[in-house]
C-alpha cells in the first residue's frame, strides 16, 4: 500500500514568486493536418514549439476518438521536441504503458476517469512504477483543485482544462482560473498547464494566474504566421506572470 502523505494546510501558503518555470508553448496536434503530420510537426518545431501536445480520446470519456499508440510512436520518430500526451480516456492505467512505450515524455490522465476515481494515490504510484518521466493529472472545468490534495506532492504538473475536453476550437472558460492559485496555495511547485481556448486574447490571464505550460491548437495551426503566434503566446503569458 502506498503511504498517504498529509497535504499542506491552506494556512501555510507558498510564495508563488519563487516558482519560476520557463513558459513553455505546446501546439496541440489535434489541429494539425493528419494527412501531413510529419510536415506539421516540423513546421511547429521550426516555429519554436517547446513540445507537442497529443490529445488521446477514447469515445467514452469524451465523445470523440483520436490517436492510438502506433500514431504516437510514429510522431515520436520524427519529433525533435518532447511529446506531452493528454489521456482523455476511461482507462488510463490500462493504456498508459503503451503511450509511454510510444514515447510520451509528459503524461497526464484525468482525475475523473472511472478507472482511477477514488484512488488517485494508487494511480500515481502505478504510473510512476510504469516509468512515467513527467506525470500530471488533468482536471475538467467543473472539477475542484481539492481532489488533488493527496497526490499534489507527487505530481510534476497539473493540467487545468479551460474548455470541456473533447474538441479543439472551443471558447476559453475564465471561471477555471482560480484553480491555479489554489494549487499554489496548497504548496504545489510543479508546472501548471492550461489547455483549451488559449489565444493571444486569453493567454495573458492564464499567465497572470500562474500558467507556465500553454497548450494551443487553433491559435497556432490556424495562424497565418506560426512563428509570431508561438512567440506571442509565450511572451504574453510570461509577461503577465508575477
Ligand atoms: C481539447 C484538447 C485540447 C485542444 C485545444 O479536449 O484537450 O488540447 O486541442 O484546442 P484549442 O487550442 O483549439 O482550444
Ligand atoms: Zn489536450
Amino acid at each position: 500500500m502506498p503511504v498517504r502523505r498529509p497535504s499542506r494546510p491552506l494556512s501555510d501558503p507558498v510564495n508563488t514568486t519563487l516558482v519560476t518555470h520557463k513558459t513553455l508553448v505546446l501546439p496541440s496536434l489535434l489541429s494539425c493536418d493528419f494527412a501531413r503530420i510529419a510536415e506539421d510537426v516540423a513546421r511547429v518545431e521550426l516555429a519554436g514549439a517547446d513540445g507537442l501536445h497529443v490529445d488521446v480520446m477514447d469515445g467514452h470519456f469524451v465523445p470523440n476518438l483520436t490517436i492510438g499508440p502506433p500514431v504516437v510512436a510514429a510522431v515520436a520518430r520524427v519529433a525533435e521536441v518532447p511529446l506531452d500526451v493528454h489521456l482523455m480516456i476511461d482507462e488510463p492505467l490500462r493504456y498508459a504503458p503503451d503511450y509511454l512505450k510510444a514515447g510520451a515524455h509528459w503524461l497526464s490522465f484525468h482525475a475523473e476517469a472511472p478507472e482511477v476515481q477514488g484512488d488517485l494515490v494508487r494511480a500515481v504510484a502505478l504510473l510512476r512504477e510504469a516509468g512515467t518521466r513527467q506525470l500530471g493529472i488533468a482536471l475538467k472545468p467543473g472539477t475542484p483543485a481539492d481532489v488533488l490534495n493527496e497526490v499534489l506532492e507527487d505530481l510534476d504538473f497539473v493540467l487545468v482544462m479551460s474548455v470541456e475536453p473533447g474538441f479543439g476550437g472551443q471558447s476559453f472558460m475564465p471561471a477555471v482560473l482560480p484553480k491555479l492559485g489554489q494549487l499554489r496555495a496548497r504548496g504545489f511547485r510543479g508546472r501548471l498547464e492550461m489547455d483549451g481556448g488559449l489565444a493571444p486574447s486569453t493567454v495573458a490571464v492564464a499567465g497572470a494566474a500562474g500558467c507556465d505550460m500553454i497548450v494551443a491548437g487553433s491559435a497556432i495551426f490556424g495562424a497565418l504566421d506560426m512563428v509570431t503566434a508561438i512567440a506571442d503566446l509565450r511572451s504574453l503569458a510570461h509577461g503577465a506572470r508575477q
